[in-house]
């Protein structure tokens, strides 16, 4: 604000030079000819020197972009205890007659509009299964929060799973950089969590139990700009809102590889491909960015890369680190197959594509390393979001995996009574359609 808005812009728009030009850095494998490589680095140079200039003009001679549309409210809202306002949405069976309840927190760029995007309200009812997602703080209709922190965000899932009337525990269901706050959940309410449910769950990038091999097998798959943005949000976090306006808060539509930096693979770009996927992506962008404001994106992701105050090991720890002496050593032999744990003790699933170049396999290696309880499901040849979204073969396997057999709702003698209840909500057009 003190600054000159010339300097500012800059100063920024050198930043953005900097993250534009940053791709160059792929064009630079060592063992290439030179001869070859120069023309291509001109060339990539010039292509982004005019990207930018053209970004810079905020006039690109493309087709004309779609505009982000802010729809009317449709959420429902729950008042918390610090007086904030959550806005939520249920599908599935109602919670009284829910055999199991589930809470999926989203992901970076969404909304309470993902779920398990594209999941059929039929096989929510076969698995007797209530679900319930709602927008984190500042995203969508939810209040913002003044100070977000993992522990926050563990409280607010309490909060809501008590309003929405969840009688014991639930399942925690996330995607990607959803899974942030999945492991707050099991890290801060572990008496309320039944189970997790995780797809490509992201963890920080900078997790001090991380062995250097990890890391870099982890960094090496992303592109030179989610590095970037990575650095800046550990370092420079005040740079982001410049980056976030050029991309998902422009107010125009675009592709999702561009809008996140990510790198896709040819399952995830198939999917993108199909109306149903797309409708549903900016549908859920819409909704993330309804606030326009880039503050909770900043929150989240400073959040992602700053310390969780607790590392993944810590999650589920031995009860009784085995001491020394004999006696100990004579019950270990007994006692090998059921070691007690302490912290979360339920189970955990994790499902990841082989292909994943959002949050790579090596990501869900280490998870398995520091957590050896989780189950982890490979999918050979799947990427970061071709399995979990709008796969109806995939939505009913992972049920049956964690749920077992459907046995469809409880039997409660209010059946007839459910007509009676708050008037269905609107969850989503898009998600929907085709489903009764
Ligand atoms: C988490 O927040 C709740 C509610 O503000 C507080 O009571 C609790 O002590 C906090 N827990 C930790 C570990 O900070």
């Amino acid at each position: 604000m003190e600054d000159s808005h010339v300097g500012r812009n800059m100063r920024s728009a050198c930043v953005f030079a900097a993250a534009r030009l940053g791709f160059l850095n792929e064009y630079l494998p060592e063992d290439r000819d030179p001869v070859h490589a120069w023309p291509v680095i001109i060339f990539v140079s010039f292509l982004a020197l005019t990207a930018l200039f053209l970004g810079a003009e905020n006039q690109s001679p493309r087709e004309l972009p779609k505009k982000v549309y802010i729809h009317p409210p449709t959420a429902s809202h729950i008042r918390l205890p610090d007086g904030r306002n959550l806005a939520y949405s249920q599908q599935g069976v109602p919670a009284e007659r829910a055999r199991f309840s589930m809470i999926s927190p989203h992901s970076f760029l969404s909304s309470r509009l993902a779920g398990i995007p594209g999941v059929k309200e039929s096989l929510l009812e076969e698995f007797g299964v209530h679900l319930v997602t709602y927008d984190l703080p500042g995203f969508g209709e939810s209040d913002p929060h003044p100070s977000r922190n993992l522990n926050s965000t563990a409280m607010d899932m309490l909060g809501l799973a008590n309003a929405v009337g969840i009688p014991e525990k639930f399942w925690v269901v996330a995607h990607s950089s959803g899974g942030m706050h999945a492991w707050a959940a099991l890290r801060y309410i572990p008496s309320k969590v039944a189970g997790a449910v995780m797809f490509a769950p992201m963890v920080n990038p900078y997790d001090a139990s991380m062995t250097k091999e990890e890391k870099q097998k982890t960094w090496e798959k992303w592109s030179s700009k989610r590095k970037f943005l990575y650095i800046l949000a550990r370092k420079f976090p005040s740079f982001l809102p410049y980056f976030y306006s050029k991309s998902f808060l422009s107010g125009e539509h675009g592709e999702p590889e561009n809008l996140l930096f990510l790198s896709l693979s040819k399952k995830d770009k198939a999917l993108m491909g199909k109306p149903s996927f797309k409708e549903f992506w900016e549908r859920n962008m819409e909704e993330s960015v309804r606030q326009g404001d880039s503050k909770p994106f900043v929150e989240e992701a400073i959040l992602q890369v700053s310390s969780w105050g607790f590392n993944l090991a810590e999650l589920q720890a031995p009860k009784n680190p085995e001491g020394e002496g004999l006696l100990n050593w004579l019950k270990s032999f007994y006692s090998l197959t059921e070691r007690e744990w302490t912290g979360f003790t339920g189970p955990i699933h994790i499902w990841q594509g082989s292909d994943d170049r959002v949050v790579p396999p090596s990501t869900t290696d280490f998870v398995r390393r520091v957590l050896p309880a989780a189950t982890v499901h490979k999918l050979p040849g799947e990427g970061h979001f071709s399995y979990f979204c709008f796969c109806d073969e995939c939505h009913r396997h992972i049920f049956s995996t964690i749920l077992g057999t459907p046995r469809g709702p409880l039997d409660t003698m209010a059946e007839d009574q459910t007509a009676s209840d708050a008037p269905t909500e609107e969850i989503t057009g898009s998600h929907h359609s085709g489903v009764i």
